[in-house]
Order: C-alpha cells, then sequence, then structure tokens
C-alpha cells in the first residue's frame, strides 16, 4: 500500500503538470480527491487496515492528500493570474493616443489657386467657370481671332473635330460671362488649359486665372491699380511691375506685365535672363468687338481683362525650375508644401 501511495505521488504530478485550464485541473481533482478518487479509495481502505499499518499508511496518505489539494490550490491560482495576464495583455489602452494617419493637403496648384482668388475676392471679384472643352467661337471667333488669324499659331491647339477644341485659354469664359451677366462686372475665371506643348517651361496641360472687369468708366489705371494691387498681396510689397506693349487679338490696347526678379533682386541672373524682370501676365483694355460678342454694348461699357499662368506664378513663388513637377506627383515633392 505504502508503494501505491508512492505510485499516486508521481502519477499526479505528471497529470498536474499537464494540466493546462481549470476544466483539466477540475478533471485532475476529481480523478485523486472525487468521492470515487484514486486516493479516496485508499483512505477508505485504511479502517480495515491491521492496527500496526493504520498509524503509518494514514499519515502518509493524508499528508499526500494534503500535498494534492496544495498543489492543486496553488496550480489554480497560477492559471488564474495567467489567465488574467493574458487579458492584460489584450486590453486596449483608451486613453493612449492614437496612432497618426498620414494627412495629406491640397495640391500646390490648388493652394496657389486659392490664394491668387482670395487676393481678388478682397477687390470685389466673384468666381465663374466654363467648360475646358470649347467651341472655336468661344474659343477663338469670339474673342477676336478669324480662322486662318495668325495669332492661332501661338495657342498650339488640340483638336476634338474641326469645330471643338480643348480649350488653349481661359478667355473663353469671359465671353460665357458676358452673355449671361450685366455690367457692372467683376470676374476672375479659374480652370485648365491645354496646348500641344512639352518642356520644362510647358506641359500639355496647365492652369490659367482669367480675369474680367467691365463697366462705365473702366480705365488702363484700373488695370494697372488691380494688377499692382495683385502682385503686392501675392509677391510682396517689394516687387515692382513694368507694362509693355504687346498684341492680343482681344485687347486693345494689350500688355504684358513683368514683375521684378526677385531671385537676383533685379541684378541679373539666368531666371530673369539678365534682364531683372520675369513677364508674368498679359493684360489689356477689352477690345470693343469683344464686348459686342458679349453682347454688351461697346459705347456705353468698357472694360479691362488679364490671364495668369498659375504654374508659372507658383515657379515664381517658390522657386521651382522645372513645370513637369507639378504634375508627376512625387510626395517628396509635393510635401514640401
Ligand atoms: N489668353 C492669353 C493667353 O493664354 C492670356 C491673356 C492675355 C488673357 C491678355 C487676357 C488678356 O485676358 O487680356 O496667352
Amino acid at each position: 500500500m505504502k508503494q501505491e501511495i508512492e505510485g499516486l505521488r508521481e502519477s499526479f504530478r505528471s497529470d498536474l503538470a499537464k494540466a493546462r485550464e481549470e476544466r483539466e485541473l477540475e478533471a485532475t481533482r476529481v480523478k485523486y480527491l472525487g468521492r470515487k478518487g484514486l486516493l479516496t479509495l485508499i483512505l477508505k481502505k485504511i479502517s480495515d487496515l491491521p492496527l500496526d499499518q493504520k498509524k503509518e499508511i494514514g499519515s502518509l496518505a493524508n499528508s499526500l492528500k494534503k500535498e494534492i489539494t496544495a498543489l492543486l490550490n496553488k496550480k489554480k491560482k497560477d492559471l488564474e493570474s495567467l489567465k488574467v495576464s493574458n487579458l492584460q495583455k489584450e486590453a486596449i489602452d483608451i486613453t493612449a493616443p492614437g496612432s497618426k494617419f498620414p494627412l495629406g493637403h491640397l495640391h500646390p496648384v490648388t493652394q496657389v489657386f486659392d490664394d491668387i482668388i482670395e487676393i481678388f475676392k478682397r477687390l470685389g471679384f466673384s468666381v465663374a467657370e466654363g467648360p475646358e472643352v470649347e467651341s472655336d467661337w468661344y474659343n477663338f471667333q469670339a474673342l477676336n481671332f478669324p480662322k486662318d488669324h495668325p495669332a492661332r499659331d501661338t495657342q498650339d491647339t488640340l483638336f476634338v473635330s474641326e469645330e471643338i477644341v480643348l480649350r488653349t485659354q481661359t478667355s473663353p469664359v469671359q465671353i460665357r460671362y458676358m452673355e449671361e451677366n450685366k455690367p457692372p462686372i467683376r470676374v476672375v475665371a479659374p480652370g485648365r488649359t491645354y496646348r500641344r506643348d512639352s518642356d520644362v517651361t510647358h506641359t500639355p496641360m496647365f492652369h490659367q486665372l482669367e480675369g474680367l472687369a467691365v463697366s462705365t468708366d473702366i480705365r488702363f489705371s484700373d488695370l494697372k491699380g488691380t494688377l499692382e494691387y495683385f502682385v503686392h498681396e501675392f509677391f510682396g510689397s517689394e516687387r515692382k511691375l513694368r507694362f509693355r506693349p504687346h498684341f492680343f487679338p482681344f485687347t486693345e490696347p494689350s500688355a504684358e506685365v513683368d514683375i521684378s526678379c526677385g531671385i537676383c533682386n533685379s541684378k541679373g541672373c539666368r531666371v530673369c535672363k539678365f534682364s531683372g524682370w520675369i513677364e508674368v501676365l498679359g493684360a489689356g483694355m477689352v477690345h470693343p468687338q469683344v464686348l459686342k460678342n458679349g453682347g454688351i454694348d461697346p459705347k456705353v461699357y468698357r472694360g479691362f481683362a488679364f490671364g495668369l499662368g498659375i504654374e508659372r506664378l507658383a515657379m515664381l513663388k517658390y522657386n521651382i525650375d522645372d513645370l513637369r513637377l507639378f504634375f508627376e506627383n512625387d510626395l517628396r515633392f509635393l510635401k514640401q508644401f
């Protein structure tokens, strides 16, 4: 019987080691200490033993019972604390700061558009848009480019059909706006334009902003004041402006506007081609025929117009030397804005 008890101790230890869950632990308890448990059976038999063995076996069996009970309790506690620590590992700390989601931002072209529009809004200009697929009439004829007019050559037009083009400029919005609105007019028209052209300073798609003001008493000095305000707000008040005579079919007189070079402070550098000046936009007084084409009487009303290239202004403002960077969408470039 002594051996039997020793054997039980061994087999209990190995059973205990195998138990990984409370359920298995309980099964082990029942196996040894349950009503028909292995040790219980031994304990029951003790009363039948002769007196001299009773004492020794009895104390052996009882101490094994104590040992088993203690070990079961300890293992039970261990399993419980393991469970708790596992739960703790899985627990979510709702007070922890969230992991950061990389946040995008507006494209630099959009940002520059927004900045420019904001400046013209302060002068009372509203915003209009027109279609990118445009008729020859709005893109050219209504703007005083008759068919076969040599000025069409400067536009590198992309044709959809003989009478339909991808607009080469935002100027057609002038006509569309005049058709729909009565003077006084003060409007800017931002948008995409298209030309068959591609190098460091040209992309087949680019952005322009058109400006138009029509009223009874508009003069060239209003155009100058407006553009001066814009340039000083956008580039800084230290910039100088220069109006150079130029030709556009839809304005008369016409001018190109240069600003003093901010890179060399007008001393002359590669960017300004050593002239100290950089061309930024075209402008002029709206040609009477263009007013007429927009349904406005040129005997009563006069207007000025201007057109700016958005990428060009962005390049000058942020010192970017390749226009194509705007459209490659390389994040290393875009992230700098
Ligand atoms: N549409 C001209 C171009 O794309 C830019 C321009 C020049 C617009 C003079 C105007 C203007 O409104 O008055 O080259």
